[in-house]
């Protein structure tokens, strides 16, 4: 176990959005790195450097390490077999997901237990698991258990906690620069080889927090609680704004100079979505009432309404818009959850756009990334191949997810393919005075 770090070899677990970046960046700072997951297809794409979903930076990052690859280092390879990782790794970090229990509030941890069910028979030497996954506060001291219980190595397979706090779209510049590194510990063996394995960040500056299982676990629902929080802050501005004749843009820009404020996530419109955010303050909620302190996080449910309101506040405007919504036909620009991603999952802007279809109006969606995952989840839905395609014959154009390339349509040209020009803007940042120039009714949330 005493190896010098460009020797320590690491393990991740788990090779979604997360995990693959993860494992890429960890090959860039000079590891030898395995990325395991059950999923044989993902292995065999990594395996070719062809990385199975977008993230900026990420593929060319693959390309850069993966075994095989032509001017590759080749310190990067995936596999499907947990003997094969339990044989190779000293560092074995869990990077599963933790989705929303199907009917429930609280998470699913069933792919964090069948990880480490998998895992814990191969670690029969000296080794550090290290949790990466969101996960409810107490769920380390429960893997914790496990691993000393079952693993053949027995008190000398250790566990930390070190949660991840990247965003998509900004993935590898989250992970090789984070703002904090946070470790949950249990000695000062396992704090060293953090310390070891994060010693480029740190050495660049970046705080590193040793704190118990239970403060790491926290400080990762913590964070998005307040992020969600700060969101939905200012689209219930919005809501006041739009029945005050006030403008939340305006609003918004002058809370910012407010350095107690700040500017950071205080945009109005569509409200958050994705992959954490949304499931995240819910299994916060969930697990503060199994606590006995559900009345600690009663606002964060305040939160999620606020934001889902937002997207019911759409299709009502849409139709006060258009009037009935039967046979309307809407061009829905942007499917993914936020910009430079494909990720579609809670997207507000699909969410919309179902609605909307689910009420009887012919939408017609076109996304520069997420088309393929978007059709498989909405398969009721149009899919035109460019914004101008999607808007031929449209009496409405909703604008959804705030993509650059939306920000550079012409609104000329676009109200050239329209049938009526009308626009909705959900993430209040188009040209309004250029597009009511061209014509158009330019609407936008939380604006009179
Ligand atoms: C989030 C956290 O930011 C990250 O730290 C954590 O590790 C995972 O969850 P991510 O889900 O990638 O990251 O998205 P983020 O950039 O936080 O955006 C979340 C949602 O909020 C998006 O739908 C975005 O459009 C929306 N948003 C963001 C707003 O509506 N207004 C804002 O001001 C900022």
């Amino acid at each position: 176990m005493q190896r010098g770090s460009a020797r320590l070899k690491v393990v991740v677990i788990g090779v979604g959005y997360l995990g693959a970046t993860h494992a890429a960046c960890m090959a860039e700072l000079g590891f030898e790195v395995l990325g395991v997951d059950v999923d044989a297809e993902k292995v065999a794409s990594l395996n070719q450097g062809r990385l199975p979903f977008y993230e900026p930076g990420l593929d060319t990052l693959l390309l850069q390490h993966v075994e095989g690859g032509e001017g590759s280092t080749g310190r990067l390879k995936f596999t499907a077999s947990y003997e094969e990782a339990g044989r190779f790794g000293d560092l074995f970090f869990l990077c599963v997901n933790t989705p929303q229990l199907a009917g429930e509030f609280s998470a699913d941890l069933r792919h964090l237990d069948a990880a480490v069910e998998a895992l814990v028979p191969h670690l029969d030497r000296p080794c550090l698991v290290v949790g990466k996954s969101t996960v409810p506060v107490g769920t380390a001291d429960r893997v914790a258990e496990r691993i000393a219980a079952a693993a053949p190595a027995g008190a000398a397979a250790e566990l930390a906690w070190n949660p991840e706090f990247l965003r998509e779209s900004f993935a590898v510049q989250d992970t090789l620069h984070p703002d904090r590194l946070v470790a949950g510990v249990r000695s000062e063996r396992a704090e060293r080889l953090l310390r070891e394995v994060y010693a480029t960040p740190i050495a660049e500056g970046v705080p590193f927090l040793a704190t118990d299982f239970a403060t790491a676990e926290l400080v990762k629902t913590a964070a998005n609680s307040f992020l969600a929080t700060k969101i939905s802050f200012i689209n219930a501005m919005a809501e006041m704004c739009e029945s005050a004749g006030a403008d939340v843009v305006r609003l918004s820009e002058a809370l910012s100079y407010d350095e107690r404020i700040g500017g950071k996530f205080l945009h109005a419109g569509l409200g958050f979505g994705g992959g954490c955010l949304p499931k995240d303050i819910r299994a916060f909620v969930a697990r503060a009432g199994e606590l006995g302190v559900g009345q600690a996080l009663t606002f964060l449910r305040e939160v999620d309404s606020i934001n889902t309101r937002r997207r019911s506040r759409m299709v009502e405007m849409a139709r006060e818009q258009c009037g009935a919504l039967r046979g309307l036909r809407v061009a829905v620009l942007g499917a993914s959850f936020k910009p430079d991603s494909d990720d579609i999952r809670d997207s507000p802007a699909l969410d919309v756009a179902g609605q909307l279809q689910r009420q009887g109006a012919q939408v017609t969606v076109y996304d520069p990334k997420a088309m393929d995952n978007a059709r498989k989840a909405y398969p009721a839905l149009d899919y035109a191949r460019s914004p101008l395609e999607a808007a031929e014959g449209a009496r409405l154009v909703l604008h959804l997810t705030e993509w650059a390339q939306f920000r550079e349509l012409d609104p000329a040209e676009l109200g050239a393919v329209v049938a009526e020009r009308h626009i909705l803007d959900g993430r209040n940042v188009l040209d309004a005075a250029a597009w009511r120039a061209a014509g158009w009714t330019y609407r936008s949330m939380g604006r009179s």
